[in-house]
């Protein structure tokens, strides 16, 4: 069998964010794994402007006007599912991430999705706006998260410190990822 392609997606975009270390993290724990080989992909290093797209992206068959989007367009297309990095703001999702979502839509569908969430409170409400979010671009979510505290995963210096359990978290979320990752296949052909 083919390996998976995984894309390891840092959504925060601001200065200073601490989602570059989180994803880096998930990105060197996904190393070496015999079921998917894993990428970073940074929403930063896109660009993208805010949704200026003319044709709904649903109904444009690919054929964007915005490099910006083309070229994200085919990052997105080359991945099989996602490890979906998701910071919280003000209860809900980050407006970048949702903006670099909102502008593609079938290169989402029939891929997997692991949400690994943080904040102050571990991003867990980010997470469920996610889960109907994805639905709606027929990506399908794992039931497994990883959601990580800003008050015990980062020490006092602000450096990011994940407790001893995260790993075997992450790797819980990798596993479940892959086995639903695999099993879309024939749906995404
Ligand atoms: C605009 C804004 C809103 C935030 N709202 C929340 C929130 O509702 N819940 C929470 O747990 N943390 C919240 N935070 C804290 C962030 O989760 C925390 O700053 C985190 O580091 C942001 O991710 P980033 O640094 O990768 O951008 C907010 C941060 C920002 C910048």
């Amino acid at each position: 069998m083919t390996k998976l392609r995984i894309a390891v997606v840092i959504g925060s975009t601001r200065p200073g964010r601490k989602g570059e270390a989180v994803g880096r993290w998930v990105h060197a724990l996904a190393q070496g794994r015999d079921a998917a080989d894993y990428d970073l992909v940074d929403v930063a290093a896109f660009d993208l402007p805010l949704l200026s797209e003319p044709t709904v992206p649903g109904s444009a068959n690919r054929r964007y006007e915005v490099p910006q989007t083309r070229a994200w367009s085919e990052t997105i297309d080359r991945y099989d599912g996602f490890v979906w990095v998701s910071p919280e703001y003000n209860h809900g999702v980050p407006a970048a991430m949702k903006n670099a979502l909102d502008v593609l839509y079938p290169e989402w569908g029939f891929k997997g999705f692991g949400i690994v969430s943080y904040g102050a409170d571990g991003g867990t409400r980010a997470t469920e706006q996610w889960r109907g979010i994805l639905a709606n671009v027929m990506g399908t979510v794992v039931r497994h998260q990883v959601a990580l505290y800003e008050f015990l995963d980062w020490d006092d210096d602000g450096a990011f410190a994940p407790l001893d359990r995260r790993p075997q978290e992450l790797r819980n979320l990798l596993d479940l990822l892959e086995r639903t990752t695999a099993a879309l296949a024939p749906l995404r052909a």
